[in-house]
């Protein structure tokens, strides 16, 4: 150790201690998104002093449902309805456009912002060819698309990997940002026109199951820089007054032993290194993912949350063993409105999966789960779990394979009786009926996690806290 390090560390306490406990809790999706993050969150926030978003971009859509009316939030954090103070991290992709029309409903609907939103300016912007590049790429897959949002989600985090992002920063400067998208069109101006011509490109198009036809069809035009610079600046003004680097906010506030939300977009199963790859997201979902994402120390979280619905959606394609086909799968649907909040697709459904919430809480150190809508599953006269998975007779677990593989995984179900009563609204663990309160004890005991709370509507209020 040299001297230097030596005085800093045994002569800085503040410095090397205090950061590593602070007060916050991190609310994660654990299946496959849509869980109900945004309502956890929006119930949860009353306590918070802080509010972080640090990850993923406007694929993410979180409802809440309180006194001030239904918002479907995309980028802005769930918990902006307290008093707390919201940050946008650098982790987060940012569609400007699509933030500026967020801030302007927000204070429409008289949510004060000023003073209270730090919007961190290493945060990567989306740019109009990472929408088409992505779209471009989905139809080139073919049969094996990935039913992305379509939000450019992919090429923005891959520009990000590639040094070819654009940050907040450089909308700071207008010459940077000029010599940066001179660049940056020039590349990828030849690939969108490029592939008119499909049969280089995609020389696998023919597996895909991709016509000619189609792939010409969608081919565009070259962008002009004159006008993303005319359009990204115009949405940027209205940003602007929000850009402030978060980092030294959330070090006084972990100082200060403030309360802190760290608010997970997506979930464990769409994470780019856990989930169901390729089936996923471009960026990291797991607890890990609020260092490099939000800049604080992750050694010190009070409580990590694993959000689950009672039942089990997917939106979009990839593997998913406990999908039902049948009117079982359809009243889960109805019942729950399971539609995407995002882009209007109806969800998958399918049953509680155990497997899943065991090896999402390894994976994230859970200390309890939230469960929600608990209430869609009210009409069922018996409701199965999945206990297990077995592949050829055997029992395996969610890691010995990757997507092909848990695509032909067999689950192994525990059926319960239902209660065909209402839960709607319900506020309390005891008024629950005798069998909703069993099916929720075993869904605890099959994950080895404990429920912190039980949500049984979509409003605020509709919630069970134990
Ligand atoms: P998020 O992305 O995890 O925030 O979830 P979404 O907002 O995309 O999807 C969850 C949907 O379920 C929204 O329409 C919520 O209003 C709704 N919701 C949340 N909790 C409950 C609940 O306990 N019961 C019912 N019936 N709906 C709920
Ligand atoms: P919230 O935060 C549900 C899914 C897409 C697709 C895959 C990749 O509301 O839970 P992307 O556009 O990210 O490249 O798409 O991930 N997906 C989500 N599904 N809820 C989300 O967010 C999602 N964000 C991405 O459907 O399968
Ligand atoms: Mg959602």
């Amino acid at each position: 150790m040299t001297l230097l390090n030596f005085l800093l560390v045994f002569c800085s306490p503040t410095l090397y201690n205090e950061n590593r406990f602070m007060r916050a809790s991190f609310i994660i999706g654990s299946q496959w998104g849509d869980e109900g993050k945004g309502k956890i969150i929006d119930f949860l926030s009353d306590k918070a002093d802080y509010v972080v978003r640090f990850n993923g971009g406007n694929n993410a859509g979180h409802t809440v449902i309180n006194k001030y009316g239904k918002f479907p939030l995309h980028l802005i954090p769930s918990g902006i309805f307290s008093n707390a103070t919201a940050c946008i991290a650098n982790g987060t992709v940012l569609d400007l456009e699509v933030l500026a029309d967020e801030i302007a409903l927000l204070e429409k609907a008289g949510i004060q912002l000023k003073g209270r939103l730090f919007i961190s300016p290493r945060c990567h912007v989306i740019m109009p060819y990472h929408k088409i590049l992505e779209s471009l790429h989905e139809k080139a897959k073919g049969k094996n698309k990935i039913g992305t949002t379509g939000r450019g989600i992919s090429p923005v985090y891959a520009d990000k990997v590639m040094h070819d992002g654009i940050r907040l920063f450089d909308l700071m400067d207008k010459k940077q940002l000029s010599e940066k998208l001179a660049v940056q069109l020039l590349v990828k101006n030849k690939i969108i026109t490029a592939l008119s011509d499909t049969e280089n490109l995609f020389p696998y198009r023919k597996h895909a199951g991709v016509k000619n036809k189609v792939m010409k069809a969608i081919a565009a035009k070259p962008l002009d820089q004159k006008e993303i610079e005319k359009n990204l600046l115009k949405a940027f003004a209205k940003i602007k007054p929000f850009i402030k680097e978060p980092h030294p906010v959330l070090m006084q506030a972990i100082k200060s032993n403030k309360y802190i939300l760290f608010e997970g977009a997506q979930a464990v199963f769409l994470d780019n290194d856990w989930g169901t790859y390729p089936f996923v997201t471009s960026s990291t979902i797991l607890t890990g993912g609020i260092n490099a994402g939000a800049s604080v120390p992750v050694g010190g979280l009070t409580d990590v949350i694993g959000v689950v619905k009672a039942y089990t959606t997917r939106v979009g394609a990839g593997p998913f063993p406990t999908e039902l086909f049948d009117k079982d799968g359809d009243t889960l649907r109805n019942e729950g409105g399971e539609y995407g909040t995002t882009t209007g697709r109806p969800r998958r459904c399918g049953w509680f999966d155990a497997e899943l919430i065991k090896f999402a809480a390894e994976l994230n150190g859970f200390s309890s789960i939230a469960i929600t809508k608990l209430d869609v599953l009210d009409t069922f006269k018996t409701i199965k779990i999945c206990t297990g998975y077995t592949y050829k007779g055997k029992a395996v677990r969610y890691y010995d394979g990757g997507a092909e593989f848990l695509s032909k995984v067999k689950p192994v179900y525990k059926t319960l009786p239902g209660w065909q009563k209402s839960t709607k609204g319900v506020t309390s663990f005891a008024k629950l009926p005798a069998n909703a309160q069993k099916y929720i004890k075993e869904m605890e005991r099959l994950t080895g996690v404990k429920a912190s709370l039980i949500s049984t509507g979509p409003e605020r209020e509709a919630t069970i806290s134990r």
